[in-house]
């Protein structure tokens, strides 16, 4: 191995790119977009303007902001041959391998998929976001027989997925509730699934590509499946009682607890912070008390066991029982953190592409050398 490398198994000790998106001190728990901090922003910003802040670095003024919303909200109808393509999709397919598909088809229906030019990025990015919440709606409302909903380009994006999703307007606070979410997943330094869109970008492929990679890379259980995976032991538990039980036989199998832990947060994720406390009001709202109390024992248990580890709960844990209190259904949940994300993941592809260098790596060699081929019919 030339002397210059070094193997660091899983990067975690590896810078690979430089990004001014989003800023994490994992030691101290604080995520920043652009320097603002998560908290502020969640309360106060929307998922649209959040967007136009990761993608041009500041603020909007009203003004640029309502032409944004405009023009973004005007991309959400989907083509019509994207319809045809989502009732072809078995009913009892697992949404996320729905929306990997569909994202990558859509750039069978824009003429554009291979201009590389910024100007036409940034119109497939705006594509990208607007046509997501449409594309999850779709292909839920025909697994279950329900017809296909068009978007409405006058509603915001977290609105308008409620009603393309339920068929009925949400109430202002679901909304409300929803678009916080999307602002807290919008982006996150260089996560696995960002990783793998730059990665897919810097090689001159397309806007398209780099997406598919992405959200085939966010599926894992291991960073945006996650969420699932927490709602499905909220499940398996059942209720209060049975939480103790439960973890004890997790903590004694040495089992990973799915919401816990993360590779740079060795403190309370801020994105948990903030959730926990949301989670717990839209739970007693909705009658999900339930859920939400199993959760706050389930952390009280691990934080016994393994905070000294530097273990938390992650954006997830909390996401899992918002999620549910939404009504939405325990596999949408990473559908809708690729929805969200996608914000990000489209700034950072951008942001590749502005002084690209392709991202190659290289592997340490650990097998045999100088093995003679040995012909098939004497093996
Ligand atoms: N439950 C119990 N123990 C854990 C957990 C957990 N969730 N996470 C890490 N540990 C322990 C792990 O067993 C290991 O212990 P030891 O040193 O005794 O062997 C130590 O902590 C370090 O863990 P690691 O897996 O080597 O850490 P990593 O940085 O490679 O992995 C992680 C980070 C997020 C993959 C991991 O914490 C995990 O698998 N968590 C559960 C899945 C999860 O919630 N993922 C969502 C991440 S946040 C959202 C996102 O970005 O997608």
């Amino acid at each position: 191995m030339p002397a210059a490398l070094h193997f660091d198994k899983g990067l975690a000790n590896t810078i690979a790119a430089e990004t001014s998106l989003s800023f994490i001190d994992g030691e101290k728990g604080v995520l920043e977009y652009v320097g603002i901090d998560i908290d502020s922003l969640a309360r106060q910003s929307t998922f649209e303007e959040t967007t136009f802040l990761l993608w041009r670095r500041r603020l909007p003024t009203s003004g640029e902001l309502s032409a944004f919303e405009r023009e973004l909200h005007a991309h959400a109808p989907l083509p019509h041959g994207m319809l045809d393509l989502v009732r072809l999709f078995p009913r009892s397919a697992p949404p996320m391998h729905a929306l990997r598909t569909l994202v990558s088809a859509l750039a069978l229906f824009d003429a554009e998929a291979d201009d590389s030019s910024p100007a036409a990025n940034e119109r497939k990015s705006m594509r990208l976001i607007a046509r997501t919440p449409g594309l999850i709606a779709a292909f839920d409302r025909h697994r279950k027989g329900k017809p296909i909903l068009e978007a409405d380009p006058s509603a915001g994006l977290a609105r308008d997925f409620l009603r393309m999703l339920n068929g009925a307007e949400p109430t202002a606070a679901m909304a409300q509730a929803l678009d916080v979410c999307l602002i807290l997943h919008a982006d996150h330094g260089l996560n696995a699934s960002t990783f793998g869109a730059r990665v897919t970008i810097a090689t001159l492929s397309d806007m398209y590509s780099a997406m598919a990679t992405a959200v085939g890379t966010l599926k894992g259980p291991l960073h945006g499946g996650a969420n699932e995976g927490v709602m499905q032991m909220l499940e398996e538990i059942g209720s209060i009682d049975a939480v103790d039980g439960y973890m004890r036989e997790k903590l004694a199998n040495k089992d990973k607890v799915m919401g816990f832990g993360h590779r740079v947060y060795k403190a309370y994720d801020p994105r948990a912070t903030y959730l926990k406390t949301f989670a717990e009001k839209i739970a007693r709202d909705t009658g999900n008390e339930r859920l939400f109390e199993m959760s706050k024992r389930i952390e009280s248990i691990m934080h016994e066991a393994v905070a000294a580890k530097g273990i938390y709960p992650n954006v997830d844990f909390y996401s899992a029982t918002t999620y549910a209190s939404l009504g939405l259904d325990l596999d949408l949940f990473t559908c809708i953190f690729a929805m969200s994300r996608m914000a990000g993941w489209t700034g950072h592809c951008i942001e590749q592409l502005d002084g690209n260098r392709l991202i190659r790596p290289h592997a340490e060699y650990t097998g045999p050398h100088g093995v003679a081929y040995t012909t098939i019919d004497r093996r």
